[in-house]
């Protein structure tokens, strides 16, 4: 038993083997219902989730466990109830893993200390998203066979994204190199000194990169003081049609959703030939069930 609690830290050698795992679950592949048959996965998440929820969801049920699905609203959580008493609680009834998602940066790795199953870290705060880090790079690895010598460009709210955290330490490590781009107020400083190339001018790194990260500006996660209006966050940060023209030949669009429309990505350009943004959503059923088998095994 094992938890998922962060990227950082990770070998390349050990993602390259839950990767490489991962490509077994794809659909199509080996039948594996008997891994987690009689077995329970409990999803606790604290804040929504779309992608991450449904997809834990599916991934367990791929496995033949059955799913305890419990979120903060109409929980007791709003009588008080600690975080603590609330994954004890939900333990007590005999999960192998908790999945959970914290508004918190470092509560599942408080909870992780206080359990007996294996705890998956399904976002916390600003901090780790690390389920999504690894579909992206598989997603990547599939297009691409290796991410040696590619170029992966992240745009937008770097300071309060967990995604891009965990993207740098995973595709870092697998040999890609990262650029980081937005407006400097949503930049989070020492980006360099984890082996990040740092710029705020997109349409001057644009055509270098291999695939192109947007994320989105989590308004519910900061000081409206620090924003550039939307317009304005369009206009120097969005990838648009005129934008997606000076691409490099091949080059990809994703997004880790969900996505503001017309804001960090254009409908035409989210909908459009490069992008793979459902792609990632597909492969991400397939990565988290290789994380639920290596963590319960
Ligand atoms: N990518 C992601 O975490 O999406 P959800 O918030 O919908 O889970």
């Amino acid at each position: 038993m094992r938890h998922l609690l962060g990227i950082e830290g990770w070998r390349r050698d050990e993602l390259e083997s839950l990767l490489d795992r991962a490509k077994a679950h794809l659909p199509g592949g080996p039948d594996t219902t008997h891994l987690l048959r009689g077995k329970v996965v409990a999803n606790l998440f604290f804040e929504d989730s779309t992608r991450t929820r449904t997809s834990f969801h599916m991934a367990a049920k791929g496995l033949g466990a059955s799913v305890l699905n419990w979120t903060h609203t109409g929980s007791s959580v709003s009588k008080g109830e600690t975080l603590l008493d609330t994954a004890r609680n939900i333990e007590a009834t005999g999960p192998v893993a908790i999945v959970m998602r914290h508004r918190s940066s470092g509560a599942p790795h408080l909870v992780a200390k206080h359990v007996k199953c294996a705890v998956i870290n399904a976002g916390d705060g600003t901090h780790e998203h690390p389920s999504q880090a690894l579909l992206d790079a598989f997603t990547l690895r599939q297009r691409w066979g290796s991410l040696d010598g590619r170029t992966v460009l992240i745009v937008g709210d770097v300071l309060h994204s967990r995604v891009a955290r965990s993207n740098l330490h995973c595709l870092k490590a697998l040999g890609a190199q990262v650029v980081m781009c937005g407006p400097p107020t949503l930049m989070p400083p020492g980006l360099e000194a984890l082996g990040a190339e740092v710029t705020h001018n997109l349409d001057a790194v644009l055509p270098r990169a291999d695939a192109v990260m947007c994320l989105r500006v989590q308004l519910e996660r900061q000081e409206q003081a620090f924003l550039p209006s939307t317009r304005e966050y369009a206009r120097l940060f969005g990838l648009n049609a005129a934008r997606e023209e000076r691409m490099k030949a091949g080059a990809v669009v994703m997004h880790p959703g969900p996505v503001n429309r017309g804001v960090e990505l254009a409908p035409a350009v989210a909908d459009g030939a490069r992008s793979v943004i459902l792609e990632q959503v597909s492969n991400g059923v397939a990565v988290r069930r290789a994380i639920l088998e290596v963590c319960t095994a």
